[in-house]
């Protein structure tokens, strides 16, 4: 089918009035099978930046929660608010507390919003862990099987075990895939599963190679040198036609895909649309 994507929230906007930029990521998804958002930014930039862009937030038929942070979880309160009953998809790890010790203080990172809450707003949460479909040729990762050796995740992204803290696994991050005429479109959240990790389970559980697009977050800002180049590497060998970077990538990251990917690379902020 095809899909429009616009990215609503992001860390960055350019010449776009009016809109603003947040450390977050939201992405709308116009389908032929209805209209979907995939994250909904820290929800400083939602309700705002879909009024810019044109976006009416209240035809959307499912909200696709990648992970469990806040700079994707934030804006739930003010979509639901204007939308009121819908489905939200998520794993069922969604409200666990989490949080980040990056410099010296310990930080909550979770969903800020009590489950009642959302529920009370209008969220019915649909829970899995297993790659799904949603809707016709709309299909989630659920979670994603850590295969690479080299995907190690956040060292100080944790979660409480007994008086202290260890490694968040973020076994609840997924990715969103779509089926189009030009092959697969892959949205990514976060992508704390790994890039490498999570496009490997895509392409076996679709049984595709062809990747017509990759966009979103792919969480190759704050990893290792050796991670990163590792990942370039990896990411080269798969046959994808379109790379449209955001959020967790990072200039440095982003400036080496640029040189590695050329015409193929793009960046993907506030107001970017990617058809196919
Ligand atoms: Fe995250
Ligand atoms: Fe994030």
């Amino acid at each position: 089918m095809k899909i429009k994507a616009t990215i609503v929230s992001e860390n960055c906007v350019f010449h776009l009035p009016g809109a603003v930029a947040e450390h977050g990521l939201s992405i709308f998804m116009e389908t032929e099978r209805g209209n979907y958002l995939l994250d909904t930014g820290q929800g400083k930039a939602i309700v705002n930046n879909a009024l810019v862009l044109g976006i009416d937030l209240r035809t959307i038929q499912g909200i696709i929660m990648s992970h469990h942070h806040f700079d994707h979880t934030g804006g739930l309160g003010p979509v639901l608010d204007l939308k009121g009953a819908v489905d939200v998809y998520a794993h069922p790890d969604f409200f666990k507390e989490s949080y980040s010790t990056r410099g010296n203080a310990v930080r909550y990172i979770g969903v800020p919003y009590p489950r009642p809450l959302l529920e009370a707003k209008g969220a019915t949460f649909k829970f899995s862990d297993e790659f799904r479909s949603i809707a016709p040729e709309l299909w989630l990762t659920g979670e994603v099987p850590r295969r690479t050796d080299y995907e190690l995740g956040d060292e100080n992204l944790v979660v409480k075990s007994g008086e202290g803290y260890v490694k968040d696994d973020i076994r609840d991050d997924q990715s969103v895939v779509i089926e189009t005429q030009k092959g697969l479109f892959v949205i990514l959240g976060c992508c704390h599963s790994g890039i490498i990790n999570t496009l490997s389970h895509i392409v076996e559980k679709m049984g595709q190679r062809h990747i017509h697009a990759v966009i979103g977050g792919t969480h190759l800002g704050p990893v290792s040198d050796e991670q990163r180049e590792k990942s370039i590497a990896a990411l080269k060998a798969f046959d994808i036609e379109r790379l449209g970077v955001s959020h967790c990538t990072g200039l440095k990251t982003a400036s080496r895909l640029a040189g590695e990917f050329g015409d193929r690379f793009f960046f993907c902020n506030v107001g970017t649309v990617v058809e196919a």
